[in-house]
């Protein structure tokens, strides 16, 4: 039985989650981002998975590279296919899009699963954030999250059992999701999905409002106008090698960010030099995961090439 196992990542979790899977699986292991050029994917393996991020759960879940990726899927409706996202505690319906979206391409998503990898900050430690607007990280609060992130690892090691018993058993039917039972907070998450559009406009130095809103995807793209470097950046070309799309382009030394951004954060959060900022990375943690080398990252590109 032959498998192939697409992934796509930024901070290296989704990496860990598809490695895992195809290692047990004996499976091979394909970086959606190294199909971007192809017109048609196609596969004849009995069992394909795909390992994703979820970004921007407000909005569907499902990243950009991944969605142009499932419309040039090509596989048989026999074939066993699963997915598995990684998350920071609310991949809300992801699962449910991919599905949606696979079965517009008559592609039976056979099951999803959802896996949390990331420690999102506290509210508290948020709102302290937006206040001070900089790093906060007493002592304190980095032992709570890395005791946190390691329940996390620790949770993935069984999970991974689970879900690769589900996958050899061929089982439908599982789509794991995140949802509200009560009312009020449906109308508060109307009010994030609102917001988090706000704060993209905003970062994406374009004003939504009284126009004709920004497609949220055109928003997503333009979201590296926030980034730029510090005078730590010593021009290696680090980043342009690593981002997942090629969106960034050395110019005299310096990196050049191209409007095709899919804000998976690769650039900022493995910049060896610490030397990316911006106003949309500017709350989150630089957090990469630990099992996850740099050059793996770059290869996520480099094999389209
Ligand atoms: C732009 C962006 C948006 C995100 N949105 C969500 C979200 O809506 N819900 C969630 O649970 N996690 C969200 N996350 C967290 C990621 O899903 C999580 O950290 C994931 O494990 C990253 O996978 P990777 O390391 O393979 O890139 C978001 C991360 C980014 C960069
Ligand atoms: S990886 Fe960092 S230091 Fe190297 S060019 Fe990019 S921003 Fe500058
Ligand atoms: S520019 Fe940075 S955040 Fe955007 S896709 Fe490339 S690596 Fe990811």
């Amino acid at each position: 039985m032959n498998s192939e196992i697409y992934y796509f990542t930024g901070t290296g979790n989704s990496l860990v989650v598809a490695k895992d899977i195809a290692r047990i699986l004996d499976g091979e292991l394909i970086s959606i981002s190294s199909t971007i050029e192809k017109e048609t994917i196609t596969t004849t393996a009995d069992i394909v998975g795909i390992i994703f991020p979820v970004f921007y759960a407000d909005f569907g879940g499902i990243p950009l590279i991944l969605k142009r990726f499932v419309k040039k899927l090509k596989i048989p409706y026999s074939t066993y296919l699963f997915a598995v996202c990684t998350h920071a505690g609310g991949p809300r319906k992801t699962i449910e899009q991919l599905q949606l979206l696979l079965e517009q391409k008559g592609i039976k998503l056979a099951s999803g699963f959802a896996i949390q990898l990331s420690v999102p900050y506290s509210p508290g430690l948020k709102m302290k954030r937006a206040l001070f607007r900089r790093e906060i990280n007493s002592g304190e609060e980095v032992l709570k999250d890395s005791n946190k992130q390691k329940e996390l690892y620790d949770a993935w090691e069984k999970k991974l059992k689970i879900i690769i018993k589900s996958i050899k058993n061929r089982e439908e039917g599982i789509f794991e999701t995140t949802r509200s039972p009560f009312k009020p907070l449906v109308s508060l998450s109307k009010f994030t999905f609102r917001s988090r559009y706000k704060n993209l406009a905003e970062v994406s130095k374009q004003n939504s409002e009284g126009k004709t809103l920004f497609d949220f995807e055109d928003l997503i793209h333009l979201a590296d106008k926030s980034f730029s470097v510090n005078e730590k950046c010593n021009g290696c070309g680090i980043c342009s090698k690593l981002c997942p799309v090629g969106n960034i382009k050395m110019v005299n030394n310096s990196p050049v960010w191209q409007h095709r951004c899919e804000t998976c954060y690769a650039c900022y959060v493995w910049c060896p030099n610490d030397a990316v900022y911006g106003e949309i990375v500017a709350y989150n943690k630089k957090y990469h995961h630990p099992d996850v080398k740099l050059s793996e990252i770059i290869n996520q590109f480099k094999t389209n090439s």
